[in-house]
C-alpha cells in the first residue's frame, strides 16, 4: 500500500468560520486543505442578505494567509420574511451558491429560522428559477419528537414534499445522519444530494456516553446508531456522486462545551481531510476518496473541479489538547488521539 495520496484539491461543501478574531484563527486550517467551502450564514445576527453576505466575504477573503488561496462560497439564511427580491440580488452578485434552510430553533443560532417551510415557497420558487441551491439542516423541532429520531421525521414531514413541490430546486440535505437519509438521497429525482460529515462516519451515539458525558462528541444532527453508520460509510465510499464532502467543522470556545449545557458542534478543520481518509482507510475504500472529496461536490454545484492537487502522506500525527479561538481556545476532534494520515502540501 502507498505511502502518499495525491488527489485533486479537495472543496468543503458546508463549513462554520465564525467571525472576527475566532475566523481568523479557524480559516488557515480549511484554507491549507480547501480550495473552496461553502460558508454556513448562521452568525450572530444571521446572514440573510446579499450585501450583508458580501461585507462577510470581504472579511474571510482578507484573513486567508499569504500564500494560500480560498475561495468563501457564501449562503443566505432563510428567514420568514426573506423577499424574493432578495433571491435575485443573490443570483446577480455571482458569489452566493445557495440558501440555508434552518427549522427555527433546529441547531445553533437557528431561533431566527423558518418556523414553517409553507411560509418561504415563493422564495424557493425562486431559488429554483435563478438556479440557487437549498441547502437543508434537516430536523423537526417538536418537543414530542426524539432527538434520534429528529432527522428521520424531517424526511417525511418536510423534505420529500418540499422536494415534490419544488422539482427544479436543487436540494443539499446538510450533514446526514441516517440510514433513512441515505435511502431517501439514493430514491430521490435527481438534484437532491447530501454532504457527509467525518464525525458521523467515524463515531455512533456511544461515542457521547464513553466513560462520562462527553461534551466534545455533541453535534446536531446528534450522532446515530452503528447501523447508521455504516449506512453513511457505505453511501460515501459507494462512488454515488449523491453524496459528497461537508465537514461541518462547527468551533465551538472550549467553555461554551464544556459546560452544565453545552452547545453543539464538533471542531473538524484543522484534520478536513486527514479524517476522511482515515474513514475512508478503515472501510477499505480510500481509492474512492478523491472523488467523494474533490469531484462530486462540485459538479452538483455546477463548478469547475480544482485544477491543483493536495498530497497526504501516511505518517501519524497528534492533534494538541486545543487550539487559538481569538480570546478562547477551542478542542479540536482527536485532540490528543492519533491520526495516521498528515498533511504534506
Ligand atoms: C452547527 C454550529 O455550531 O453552527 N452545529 C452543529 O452541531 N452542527 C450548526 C449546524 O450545522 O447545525
Ligand atoms: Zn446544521
Ligand atoms: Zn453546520
Amino acid at each position: 500500500m502507498s505511502d502518499l495520496l495525491t488527489l485533486r484539491r479537495p472543496d468543503d461543501w458546508h463549513l462554520h468560520l465564525r467571525d472576527g478574531a475566532a475566523m481568523q484563527a479557524v480559516l488557515p486550517h480549511t484554507a491549507q486543505r480547501f480550495a473552496r467551502a461553502v460558508i454556513m450564514p448562521n452568525l450572530k445576527p444571521p446572514v440573510t442578505t446579499t450585501t450583508l453576505a458580501r461585507e462577510y466575504r470581504d472579511r474571510i477573503r482578507a484573513a486567508v494567509p499569504q500564500g494560500l488561496r480560498f475561495e468563501p462560497l457564501m449562503t443566505l439564511y432563510l428567514t420568514d420574511n426573506m423577499p424574493t427580491a432578495e433571491i435575485d440580488r443573490a443570483r446577480e452578485a455571482g458569489f452566493v451558491v445557495g440558501c440555508k434552510l434552518y427549522p427555527a430553533g433546529a441547531t445553533t443560532h437557528s431561533d431566527a429560522g423558518v418556523t414553517d417551510v409553507a411560509r418561504i415557497d415563493a422564495v424557493l420558487e425562486r431559488m429554483a428559477e435563478v438556479g440557487l441551491v437549498l441547502q437543508v439542516h434537516g430536523e423537526v423541532t417538536h418537543e414530542a419528537v426524539d432527538v434520534f429520531d429528529r432527522e428521520q421525521r424531517f424526511i417525511d414531514d418536510v423534505l420529500a414534499p418540499l422536494v415534490a413541490r419544488h422539482p427544479t430546486l436543487r436540494v443539499v440535505f446538510e450533514h446526514i445522519t441516517t440510514r433513512a437519509a441515505v435511502e431517501f438521497v439514493r430514491g430521490a429525482r435527481a438534484g437532491v444530494g447530501a454532504t457527509i460529515t467525518p464525525q458521523h462516519l467515524l463515531y455512533n451515539r456511544n461515542e457521547i456516553f464513553r466513560g462520562g458525558i462527553r461534551p466534545h462528541y455533541y453535534c446536531l444532527p446528534i450522532l446515530k446508531t452503528e447501523d447508521d453508520r455504516h449506512a453513511l460509510l457505505e453511501a460515501a465510499t459507494s462512488g454515488d456522486p449523491r453524496f459528497f464532502l461537508g465537514t461541518d467543522s462547527a468551533p465551538h470556545a472550549r467553555h461554551t462545551k464544556e459546560n452544565a449545557c453545552g452547545c453543539a458542534g464538533m471542531y473538524s478543520a484543522h484534520a478536513g481531510i486527514e479524517l476522511y481518509a482515515l474513514a475512508f482507510e478503515r472501510a477499505g475504500a480510500l481509492a474512492r476518496l478523491p472523488a467523494f472529496a474533490a469531484d462530486f461536490g462540485a459538479d452538483f454545484y455546477g463548478l469547475p473541479r480544482n485544477e491543483d492537487t493536495i498530497t497526504l502522506q501516511r505518517r501519524p500525527w497528534t492533534p494538541p489538547a486545543s487550539y487559538d479561538f481569538g480570546t478562547d481556545r477551542i478542542v479540536p476532534m482527536f485532540a490528543g488521539e492519533s491520526l495516521n494520515w498528515s498533511l504534506v502540501s
